[in-house]
């Protein structure tokens, strides 16, 4: 079986071909995941997208969020960050694999500096990224971050397409963009099992208690964020000062279960064998259990 076979999961599900079942840690396994970025791949260029002729409301409604620069430097961050990793990481197929989601991540900053720059948006001069001192550390807290971020830009996503907030050409230029970062949380969590499973004990109780930390210091940091409402001003994430304008008149249980299910909805793609980001669901239905019905 091909690793497109293993990577695509209902496809092959659907057929006598399904993938078989594998061993987290097992080479099948790590084979599995980063096949999910390097078989999964879509070549698309920021250069050539095209951008719809918006109508004044939509523009004036595009140009008036307030998270492009954030959104510019996030996706530079992760970019950085992610290339750093894949540098110091020994395996091929695992260092391929990371450094393509690197390029993905430096792809989505030029999608959306193109854009601006198709709409005429202002976007302020971006800082240099500069590489990290631990690159593990801050690949695993980006990782975690794009776990949080991503859930509900899921369901913010769905939400401007089916609310007409955005004509739907130019919600059609972002779908790569947001299937992306579905891969890129599917790799990122299969990594971090698939490291933890191939350490000795000692290495594996130090790897998973960082794995822990970077969690609580990204779900932290949301929260944060979220509480400080401070437009959106901090580096590390636009999904929260995005969603307040997105999301006008629409009440939180309905964001969450538009989120759980996109959330669903996306990650049916992929082998049914390897493990979903499962933190963002959980805390999903939680909420949904406690928030008002209306
Ligand atoms: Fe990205
Ligand atoms: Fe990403």
């Amino acid at each position: 079986m091909t690793n497109l076979a293993a990577a695509l999961a209902p496809s092959a599900a659907a057929t006598t071909d399904a993938p078989p079942p594998f061993r987290i840690g097992s080479e099948a396994h790590k084979r599995a995941f980063c096949g999910v970025l390097l078989d999964i791949f879509d070549p698309y260029k920021p250069s050539i997208l095209a951008w719809p002729k918006l109508s004044p409301d939509a523009e004036k409604r595009l140009t008036g969020l307030p998270f492009w620069d954030v959104a510019v430097e996030t996706e530079g961050h992760a970019s950085s960050r992610m290339q750093a990793m894949a540098d110091t990481v020994t395996d091929p197929l695992i260092k391929e694999a990371i450094a393509l989601n690197a390029f993905e991540e430096g792809r989505h900053k030029l999608v959306i500096r193109n854009m601006l720059r198709f709409y005429g948006i202002p976007l302020k001069e971006e800082k240099s990224y500069g590489a990290p001192r631990d690159a593990e550390w801050k690949f695993i807290c980006t990782g975690y971050g794009e776990c949080f971020d991503s859930f509900f830009a899921f369901g913010l996503f769905k939400m401007a397409k089916d609310s007409g907030y955005f004509p739907p050409e130019l919600v059609d230029v972002f779908e790569p963009v947001v299937q992306e970062e579905a891969r890129h949380i599917m790799f990122f969590v299969n990594w971090v099992a698939y490291c933890a499973a191939n350490k000795p004990l000692l290495s594996r109780l130090w790897f998973r208690a960082r794995c822990l930390a970077a969690l609580a210091m990204a779900g932290l940091g949301r929260l944060s964020l979220a509480g400080a409402a401070d437009g959106g001003k901090s580096d590390d994430n636009f999904v929260v000062s995005g969603g307040e304008a997105l999301t006008v008149g629409l009440t939180p249980r309905r964001l969450v279960e538009i989120a759980l299910a996109e959330d669903t909805r996306r990650m049916a793609r992929f082998n049914p064998h390897l493990l979903r980001p499962k933190i963002m669901p959980f805390l999903g239905w939680m909420a949904l259990k406690v928030l008002p019905k209306n």
